[in-house]
């Protein structure tokens, strides 16, 4: 049977949820899944803004038939064409021979490109910036290029004053029945998530990001309907425009220190555990360790994103970098990341190559300032070496504690 509610008169959410699925992207772990928002406007015409993953099609052709009563669809928008959210165009297509397809020039590109379907005379090409009417409610189309794939537009109901964002604002975690962030406490059940799905899959494109915010300023936004998660409305949506403005600028969030670490035989882990220990004695509160091996790369980037200092720390692996540790930071490198205050501990028992490594890696990404001096381990920390880690952890203690708040 249908799952479907109204979120204004005429705009009814006919999406899903699916919790079963471990990993999004095959790559990043869901504790709770993941759901999938679509939306069906009735008005003169008839527009259905997105479809959905093939895990919840079934559900979603269910909730469409029944929220048409009878109706015929006129219009599929496709605002982003990432297979979690077109995945039912054809059968869309299928059961409304008459649906007209409306999205840009990279829109049917990209059609053509994953389907093997025929949608010559069925398409409708908009340009940035123009409109379509309904009947009531107007749509305008505004380009998002980037955010995060090139096809990207959002579209806004000017009658409603309703944001359909695609993929941006959206957030990892199932559907909960409770569809508005105003209906959960979202900061407890989402908002940890909403970072580390900002931050992994959209967190390279913080320009194209901002560009987005600037075009969205102008605009009297009451909702935002984002392809994942809650929709957003009130404070809450605020607070995650005023996070997705820090964010995409890659500043922090908050002073803190993010020690991330690699280890085999826990020498390494031993350093980064005593630096830990005689930063929180010099008065710094936010501090999160994580090791590589056993913390998911996401979490490790998202709150890289959060906090303004990290601490690398590695062994050397075969003239290397501990593999998953080079993950790490190349991750970070390749989502743009910049402007922190890093520093770094390389370990080795015969030729140490990891600090100077790390130290280079860190160099090649943008602003990045090193506090103290990099600490080379050799195999395992000694006594002798003991004020050279108190400096370490004095240089950072007083580089988070610093008053001048303006720097985070
Ligand atoms: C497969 C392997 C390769 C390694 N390659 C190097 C190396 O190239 N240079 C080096 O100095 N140490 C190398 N090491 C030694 C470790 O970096 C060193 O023992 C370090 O102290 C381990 O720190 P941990 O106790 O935190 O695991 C290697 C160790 C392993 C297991
Ligand atoms: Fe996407
Ligand atoms: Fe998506």
């Amino acid at each position: 049977m249908e799952v479907v509610r109204n979120i204004t008169q005429d705009t009814v959410w006919v999406g899903g949820g699916d919790v079963r699925l471990a990993l999004f992207e095959n790559m990043f772990p869901l504790e709770n899944g993941v759901s999938y928002n679509s939306f069906l406007i009735s008005d003169e015409k008839t527009a259905l803004v997105d479809t959905v993953d093939e895990s919840v099609g079934r559900r979603f052709i269910e909730n469409i038939k029944a929220s048409l009563n009878g109706r015929s669809l006129d219009y599929l928008i496709i605002n982003h064409m990432e297979p979690d959210h077109c995945a039912n165009i054809e059968e869309i297509c299928r059961l409304f021979p008459k649906v007209q397809i409306v999205g840009n020039k990279k829109t049917f590109q990209m059609i053509q490109q994953f389907y093997d379907m025929d949608i010559s005379g069925r398409t409708l090409e908009v340009k940035d910036g123009d409109s379509l009417s309904l009947g009531t409610h107007t749509l305008r189309f505004i380009f998002a290029p980037m955010v995060h794939w090139p096809e990207v537009m959002f579209t806004y109901d000017d009658y409603d004053k309703i944001l359909f964002s695609a993929d941006a604002f959206g957030t990892f975690g199932g559907y909960t029945g409770n569809l508005f962030s105003d209906e959960v406490d979202y900061e407890e059940v989402y908002f940890n998530e909403a970072r580390r799905y900002y931050t992994n899959i959209v967190g390279k494109y913080g320009v194209q990001v901002q560009a987005a915010l600037k075009k969205m300023s102008a605009m009297d936004i009451r909702m935002i309907c984002p392809l994942h998660g809650p929709i957003l409305r009130g404070d809450g949506m605020q607070r995650i425009l005023d996070k997705y403005a820090l964010w995409s600028s890659y500043q922090p969030e908050e002073r803190g220190v993010l020690l991330t670490y690699a280890s085999m035989y826990g020498n390494t882990e031993n350093a980064v555990q005593l630096l830990a220990n005689l930063l929180a004695q010099n008065g710094v509160k936010n501090i999160r360790v994580y090791d590589v091996s056993k913390t998911h790369f996401s979490t490790i980037v998202a709150d890289a994103f959060r906090f303004s200092h990290l601490v690398f720390a590695s062994p050397t692996y075969n003239l290397r970098l501990y593999s998953a540790m080079e993950n790490v930071i190349g991750d970070l490198a390749a989502l743009n990341f910049q402007n922190r205050e890093v520093s770094v501990i390389g370990n080795g028992s015969w030729a140490p190559a990891a600090g100077k490594i790390m130290v280079n890696k860190l160099s090649e990404m943008k602003d990045m300032r090193f506090i103290g001096e990099a600490l080379e381990i050799k195999s395992a920390l000694k006594k002798d070496q003991y004020p050279e880690m108190e400096n370490l952890a004095k240089a950072i203690s007083a580089s988070v504690l610093c008053a001048d708040e303006n720097r985070v």
